[in-house]
């Protein structure tokens, strides 16, 4: 794959610049607390060549040199070792709350699916497990740079805080992403705030108590404006002085650097070109756009598509509304003509993507449009099916959001949008908590 050194970065929406060096860049300067329709992406510069990653099985160490918290930390002056090291350092108090590390997850192409799914035998479809990753999930591969660019701020006295007065961190979500921040910041001992609905309960719940994080339930107010009353909570303590440590690029950046990771390790695990699609599940769009971006800088022929559900799918109104006023390639500027949040309340067993707006749309569009890539929305039908598949025809024991891209394959199966010989491929993330197994037929 192609070499890259992370330079600054850039907002999609209204250009602005800001230096790679610069602390707690989680924002563009020009989103304001009713407007956050701008978001930071990280510009590399292609070194030319190949990039050979570090000898390691943590894949934040293997990546470095392309991540741009290693640039962050070069420009701090900390020397070349002492920037592996810290890493190693932070991934060994991670593994001490998780249980693991973080690690090359496993890919393999699913014969038994692939059977099932009718492919020839030069197409099938890739797995990659992401259900025994720190916390269970993708999620803690973005927070984990904005955790280690936290930390290298305080240390290099470059945060208007000291380890004793640390202000709270932040998330609004009561799923993987929530649980992958608490263990996160119980690793570091950090307090962190969790802004939940307020149906929420169960395993989740559970352990997010148990992680020591302080959860508060968000019921919708008569006076809120459109959107997650979650989100708008989360803000709320933001505003005040609290840190976000989300996964959406709109309120920190940084979730999209150690989003990238994710691709690369595919890359290096399967070869450059050994997949003609990655078919991947989107709700707030970080997670697409990680993957996307890394497939697009390592110059890699993969196409992106991303998949949502019949029951919240504002990613494929915003590529018919982008393609309709100016292209689908660069339409920050034109936010407001392509993304606003979903208006009927948004249903569907894959209840980890209903995320009302998609708010790393444009990353996920950009890349969508440089790999030849397109959106798909299922019906619900097939959401389910992919779940029960997925139990019966794998042996990963993914939640049904984690399934959903499947669901995305199925549907583009049905419409033979995707041929025989395709080589598809899937992560499955998310381990099943608190749901039944699917009973099969
Ligand atoms: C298992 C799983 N897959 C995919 C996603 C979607 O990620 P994103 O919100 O970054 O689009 C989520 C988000 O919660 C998730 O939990
Ligand atoms: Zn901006």
């Amino acid at each position: 794959m192609r070499a890259v050194v992370a330079g600054r970065l850039r907002c999609v929406s209204c250009g602005a610049l800001v230096p790679v060096s610069t602390a707690l860049s989680w924002r563009c300067p020009n989103a304001v607390a009713g407007d956050r329709r701008h978001v930071l992406v990280i510009e590399s510069d292609d070194s030319g060549g190949d990039f050979v990653p570090d000898d390691s099985d943590n894949p934040f160490v293997a990546f470095r040199r392309m991540l741009a918290w290693d640039a962050f930390a070069a420009s701090t002056g900390m020397a070349d070792d002492d920037r592996r090291s810290f890493i190693e350092r932070i991934d060994g108090l991670v593994a001490e709350v998780a249980g693991t590390g973080f690690r090359f997850t496993p890919v393999s192409c699913e014969s038994r699916l692939s059977d099932e799914l009718a492919f020839s035998s030069s197409g099938g479809v890739w797995v990659k497990d992401e259900t025994h990753n720190v916390a269970g999930s993708h999620k803690a591969r973005h927070l984990f740079t904005e955790l280690l660019h936290l930390l290298l701020a305080e240390s290099r006295g470059l945060a208007p805080w000291t380890a004793s007065t640390r202000p709270e961190l932040a998330i609004a979500s009561c799923g993987n992403a929530a649980m992958a921040a608490s263990t996160l910041a119980a690793a570091v001992r950090w307090p962190i705030r969790v802004f939940v609905p307020s149906s929420a309960d169960g395993v989740v719940v559970e352990t997010l108590t148990m992680l020591g994080a302080t959860i508060e339930r968000c019921p919708r107010r008569d006076d809120d404006p459109p959107g997650d009353p979650c989100v708008l909570r989360f803000r709320e303590r933001v505003a005040g002085g609290a840190v976000p440590f989300g996964v959406q690029g709109t309120e920190n950046a940084w979730c999209l650097d150690g989003g990238r990771v994710i691709g690369w390790e595919i890359i290096h695990q399967l070869g450059r070109d050994a997949l003609t699609h990655m078919v991947i599940q989107v709700g707030g769009g970080a997670f697409a756009a990680g993957i996307g971006e890394a497939f697009v800088l390592a110059g890699c022929s993969t196409a992106l598509v991303a998949a949502q559900t019949q029951g919240c799918a504002p990613l494929e109104r915003a590529w018919r509304m982008a393609a309709s006023t100016g292209g689908t390639l660069g339409a920050g500027p034109r936010w407001s003509d392509c993304m606003w949040p979903w208006e009927s309340t948004p249903t569907s067993l894959a209840d980890g993507i209903l995320d009302d707006e998609t708010y790393d749309w444009v990353e996920v569009c950009d890349a969508m449009t440089k790999t030849g890539g397109f959106p798909v929305v299922s019906p619900e039908t097939d959401v389910v099916a992919a779940y029960e598949l997925a139990h019966g025809f794998t042996s990963v024991d993914v939640s049904p959001t984690g399934s959903a891209g499947l669901a995305g394959l199925l549907t583009l199966r049905s419409l033979n949008r995707i041929d025989d010989d395709a080589r598809v491929g899937l992560v499955f993330s998310g381990i099943r908590r608190g749901v039944d197994p699917p009973t099969l037929r």
